[in-house]
């Protein structure tokens, strides 16, 4: 019965839970973000750069569901905004890139 309890505690904070940057990964992913935008958001001919330093989630989620141009809108129950929490959590753990003068053909 105590376990039963704790089980059922732990599925009723799992909503208020951090972000989940795995799940944020898998989402960008199956939703097809990464189709136009690069799997690790990089951008390219098809669409520009999300990361890193992402927009902020309300951002994110506002712009897929009133994109501007030519990406196709998402509705909120197809990526609703836990799921855009997560997408954003993935976009902002990914790493900075080098620095330019790191990099020998681009040092100054
Ligand atoms: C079919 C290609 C395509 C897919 C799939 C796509 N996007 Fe986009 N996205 C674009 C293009 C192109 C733009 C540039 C503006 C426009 O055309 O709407 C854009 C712009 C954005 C922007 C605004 C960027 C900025 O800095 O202004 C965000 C945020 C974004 N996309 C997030 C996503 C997320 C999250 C997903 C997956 C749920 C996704 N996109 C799926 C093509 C795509």
């Amino acid at each position: 019965m105590r376990t039963l309890i704790m089980c059922l505690s732990v599925l009723s904070i799992a909503p208020a839970m951090a972000q989940d940057a795995a799940r944020g990964q898998h989402l960008f992913m199956a939703d097809g973000c990464y189709e136009c935008h690069g799997t690790v958001g990089q951008g390219g001919a098809a669409a520009p750069k999300l990361a890193p330093d992402p927009l902020p989630a309300e951002a994110i989620a506002h712009y897929i569901r009133h994109p501007a141009a030519v990406m196709p809108p998402y509705v909120e129950t197809l990526v609703g905004d836990a799921d855009v929490r997560d997408i954003q959590a993935y976009l902002a753990s990914l790493p900075q890139p080098k620095p330019l003068n790191d990099i020998p053909l681009l040092a100054r």
